[in-house]
């Protein structure tokens, strides 16, 4: 270790606190940015913000101030992401400060590139102590909108708040960062480049992946079903990361024709578009599979390849019905899953539709608050093996995040499962055909999402507040119109794992039929505050099974609106998207 100074252009005097064989190390001063602290998915701000001076630089030191010396030192990190505006530059600074701080080595995709659950997937299999994943999910991409940073640590996981905390406090004190000086890595061929004692390997993003998937699903299983003339399959990568995964994966693994693939080529800024694959962002699919001569099959993945919509001709399946179907058939169509899923889990806003699986399965069930992260303790102690979440997540203990490819690779199972054995002229069991059936056996969930986006805070705020009164004094047995009130609460979750608790995340009302209305403030918004409705009504009865889900919540959308005084208090008619 020397200490080394030299006069730079800057305002400031840059140390050389180390000298590792083969690079320099300079602590190059700086000072506390305020409002670094991350949420549910990691720092998410505007690009321009990113861009000045230092930004993402303090959040990756302080985050490197925040591990135990263990986790940083000699350790090998993953770095990839979406796509987006400024990944380039970003894994660039990323990569000479894990330098400057130790780290040993860094499995980088190729020209940036890896979906999260590939980054999920790629820590676990190569034993990583962690990774970097640059992403805002589904916002917008581009100069003038949202980029993003998440490190997820060894299980694959997004770090834990008690990480998370430790970076935002670290945040405020860093006074310093350590930099290598290292040259810029080219990102655009495989390879591997090493200065002494650190290295950089480029990966191929899909590889690791692929393998994975391979070792899930039954691939001739899904190419027989690739392979009928009278199937048809689209998935729209909707410009963003599985634009990457899409051809080798569904064309090269699994037969499906060159053309089943919209918008393939990862941009930049997602092509202008706003990649959430749902009925209202996803527009160019749900067109083709709500048009004539629609398509057997659609699926669309969002910015970083963690979501998934599924949609069957003129068919779509909301997200709680989805992760219900594949756990009723994931025994029976995927052979990761031969001797039964181990649990079930949904997010508490999530329909009741997966309740009613576990029930049947007798399989141990977990209601978690919204967050992919409530997942994970349940799966590393071999509780849970499929989860999901009605914002477009479905996933399995595979990896530890959601992931949309194999949501559509566990629903091309179901549909070749329910089809196998079929010859030429026999009629094909479709998507719609399957949920049909499953709402026959279980009943039907209606369930609709309605987000009202960038509100004022302020009235957010008090209308929560105004919610948080009726429920203290609410008490069961009042009834609402036909709704008679079974509980109502603001929903809290204890760990069963690790004991941890988490107040506050959510305000429900329970009704005596099992319908509910639920209230939250979205902790993913990157302006103001999004308030969600969520309501859920239960049907047995399979004659009221084919109802527009509109239509059969219409009285409990009603009886929300009402209740909460939402006009009031954010001034807003309707809601921005409705799911
Ligand atoms: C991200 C998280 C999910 C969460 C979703 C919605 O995608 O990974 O786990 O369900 O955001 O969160 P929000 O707080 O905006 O409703
Ligand atoms: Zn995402």
């Amino acid at each position: 270790i020397v200490s080394w100074v030299f006069s730079s252009s800057d305002m400031f005097k840059a140390t050389a606190v180390a000298e590792p064989e083969g690079f320099q190390v300079t602590a190059v001063p700086t000072k506390p940015i305020e409002g670094q602290k991350t949420g549910t998915s990691g720092l998410r701000k505007k690009v321009k913000v990113f861009q000045e001076p230092n930004y993402l630089a303090n959040w990756i030191q302080a985050l490197f101030n925040s591990l135990p010396e263990e986790d940083v030192k000699g350790t090998s990190l993953v770095l990839g992401g979406d796509g987006r505006y400024f990944n380039k530059e970003a894994a660039q600074i990323i990569m000479k400060i894990a330098a400057g701080n130790g780290v040993s080595r860094i499995l980088v995709g190729r020209e940036g590139i890896l979906s999260t659950p590939a980054v999920s997937a790629i820590i676990r299999r190569r034993k990583a102590q962690g990774g970097f994943i640059m992403s805002a999910s589904h916002n917008p991409g581009g100069p003038k909108n949202d980029w993003g940073i998440k490190y997820n640590y060894k299980s694959g996981q997004p770090a834990p708040e008690s990480i998370t905390d430790a970076i935002y406090g670290n945040t405020l004190s860093v006074s310093a960062i350590n930099m290598a000086d290292i040259p810029d890595i080219d990102l655009s061929s495989l390879g591997v480049t090493t200065f002494g004692s650190f290295t950089v390997e480029v990966i191929d993003p899909v590889p690791d992946y692929l393998e994975l998937l391979e070792s899930i699903f039954d691939f001739d299983l899904i190419k027989s079903l690739m392979n009928r003339p009278d199937f048809r399959f689209k998935f729209d990568a909707m410009h963003a990361v599985t634009g990457a995964y899409a051809r080798p994966i569904f064309v090269d693994a699994l037969g499906a024709p060159e053309d089943c693939i919209m918008n393939g080529i990862p941009k930049e800024d997602f092509g202008g578009g706003h990649p959430d694959p749902n009925l209202t962002y996803a527009e160019e699919l749900v067109t083709e599979m709500f048009g004539p001569d629609a398509p057997d099959f659609g699926a669309a993945s969002d910015g970083d390849g963690d979501r998934n919509m599924i949609l069957g001709n003129h068919f779509f399946i909301t997200p709680s019905d989805s992760v219900a179907m594949i756990a009723a058939n994931a025994q029976q169509a995927i052979p990761y899953f031969k001797d039964g899923p181990k649990g079930l889990a949904r997010s508490m806003p999530t329909s009741g539709a997966l309740d009613r699986v576990a029930a049947k399965l007798s399989l141990p069930f977990f209601e978690v608050p919204t967050g992919w992260k409530f997942f994970g303790n349940l799966m590393d102690s071999g509780k849970l093996s499929i989860c999901g979440e009605e914002s477009f997540g479905t996933g399995s203990d595979h990896i530890r995040e959601k992931d949309g490819i194999w949501a559509v690779l566990a629903w091309l199972s179901i549909v070749a499962d329910k089809n196998r054995g079929k010859v030429a002229g026999d009629t094909l069991t479709s998507v719609a055909d399957i949920a049909k059936e499953h709402w026959a056996k279980f009943g039907r969930n209606f369930f609709s999402r309605y987000d009202y986006e960038e509100c004022e805070s302020t009235g957010a705020n008090k209308m929560v507040e105004h919610l948080r009164g009726i429920i203290s004094s609410s008490k069961p047995g009042t009834t609402y119109g036909n709704y008679t009130l079974h509980l109502a609460d603001d929903f809290m979750y204890t760990d069963p794992v690790d004991g941890s608790v988490a107040t506050k995340q959510g305000i429900r009302f329970i009704f005596t039929d099992g319908s509910r209305i639920i209230f939250r403030l979205s902790g993913t918004g990157s302006a103001g505050a999004t308030v969600r409705l969520y309501v859920e009504q239960y049907e047995p009865e399979v004659s009221k099974h084919g109802l527009d889900a509109q239509e059969a919540l219409k009285p409990l959308i009603d009886l929300a609106l009402s209740l909460s005084k939402l006009e009031h208090f954010t001034g807003r008619t309707k809601p921005t998207v409705i799911t």
